[in-house]
């Protein structure tokens, strides 16, 4: 990311927290939202993910108050919440402002002392578009009040907080992917996380420079998404019951092949699922190894591949994501998905340099054809994660 941007917000945010509460913030924190090259639906699996962070921020300018009430403003909605640190629980605050008590209550149930605080907020990441914008919220919040808590947290155990708050507090039962990055992202590279061990290793991304990701937000109005997902979870954890492991990533351990493995299971949905949370797995690592490689062509072909299985085996595309992956990878990628949770959001496409422009008119000639909403084309260089700017 750029610093003179995060600069910019900082200041700008600095003299809007001046005029919301007449004092000066005591500093701005930013988290960023997140694409995943490869690995989706893995991760509650105890497998393998490989997203980057974007450039695209939340930023929260914080000042610790000494009464054990927490005033928080967001520009996005111009919208004010209050409520008291004593008596927070899961149901107690709805809304945007959940992402904010849930970290207040998530940090205090795991021990830390946490102070009032007055936060203002601002983001860069686009709002529902599978771009992670609440781990962007939880994880800004999240090191803004831990510091001004006077504690310190290692980046993953902040990340797991944010995990819990979502799953816990708002009633979202996502993995650990989208914080963990979020927390742990470096510009210039994907973070390969094996869920199980949480043990993350940098990989560069494209380190020759000749190539980029580009994302393609179909505006696409995400539909059913947690009732979906959680439906997703469920029948992965049957599967793996009914299989004898505990998670799907055992199966994808072994050199067996899938079919074989997925012999016991009679139930046609459950085999779906299964297969192609094993076979993503797989990919994730293939990918890893031709990046490593500089295989491009390579890498993309495994992007199409979980694509199809997201489509086919796991079901979580819409009219438009599938699209947008036709047409984005007809128009010179070495490779396109979908990318985040689904039912809607965005396809992102690994292309070589100078190609940007003839996606773009190519996906929006097509959504116009169907009558589909502009979608947004944009440059995805990976960025740095969870800081304090200011
Ligand atoms: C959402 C969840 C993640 C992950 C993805 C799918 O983004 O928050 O934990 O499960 O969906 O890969």
């Amino acid at each position: 990311m750029n610093q003179q941007d995060d600069r910019v917000r900082a200041q700008a945010l600095q003299s809007g927290f001046r005029e919301v509460f007449g004092q000066d913030p005591d500093g701005v924190w930013a988290a960023p939202g997140r694409v995943n090259l490869i690995g989706e639906h893995t991760d509650y699996n105890e497998g393998f993910v490989l997203p980057f962070a974007l450039p695209q921020s939340t930023y929260v300018a914080a000042r610790r108050r000494g009464d054990g009430q927490v005033r928080v403003h967001s520009l996005f909605t111009e919208e004010t919440a209050e409520f008291a640190l004593e008596g927070l629980r899961p149901g107690s605050v709805d809304g945007w402002a959940a992402y904010v008590a849930g970290m207040c209550w998530g940090l205090r149930e795991a021990d830390v002392a946490v102070v009032g605080v007055d936060l203002l907020i601002d983001s860069t990441v686009p709002h529902g578009a599978g771009l992670s914008s609440s781990a962007a919220l939880e994880c800004s919040v999240g090191l803004a009040v831990v510091e001004l808590s006077g504690t310190v947290l290692e980046p993953l155990a902040l990340a797991r907080i944010a995990q819990l708050v979502e799953n816990d507090f708002v009633g979202m039962p996502c993995g650990l992917m989208d914080q963990m990055i979020s927390m742990l992202g470096e510009a210039g590279h994907a973070v390969l996380f094996d869920t199980r061990s949480l043990t993350p290793t940098l990989v560069p991304l494209a380190p020759t420079g000749d190539a980029e990701v580009l994302v393609i937000d179909t505006r696409a109005p995400h539909r059913l998404v947690d009732g979906e997902y959680a439906e997703r979870r469920r029948q992965c954890e049957e599967a793996a019951d009914t299989l004898g492991v505990t998670s799907l990533r055992e199966l994808s351990d072994t050199e067996t092949e899938v079919a074989e493995l997925l012999a016991p299971l009679t139930d046609e949905t459950l085999r779906h699922r299964a297969r192609h949370v094993i076979t993503e797995n797989r990919r994730v690592s293939e990918a890893v190894d031709l990046l490593r490689d500089g295989d491009l062509a390579g890498v993309g072909e495994r992007m199409r591949g979980s694509h199809l299985s997201l489509r086919d085996d796991y079901e979580v595309t819409v009219p438009e994501i599938d699209l947008a992956f036709d047409v984005v990878s007809g128009a010179g990628v070495f490779g396109a998905r979908i990318t985040g949770g689904g039912f809607g959001g965005c396809v992102i496409a690994l292309a070589p340099l100078g190609v940007h422009q003839q996606v773009e008119e190519a996906v929006t000639a097509a959504f116009a054809e169907v009558g589909f909403s502009a979608p947004a084309v944009f440059r995805a260089p990976p960025a740095d994660g969870a800081r304090r700017v200011l």
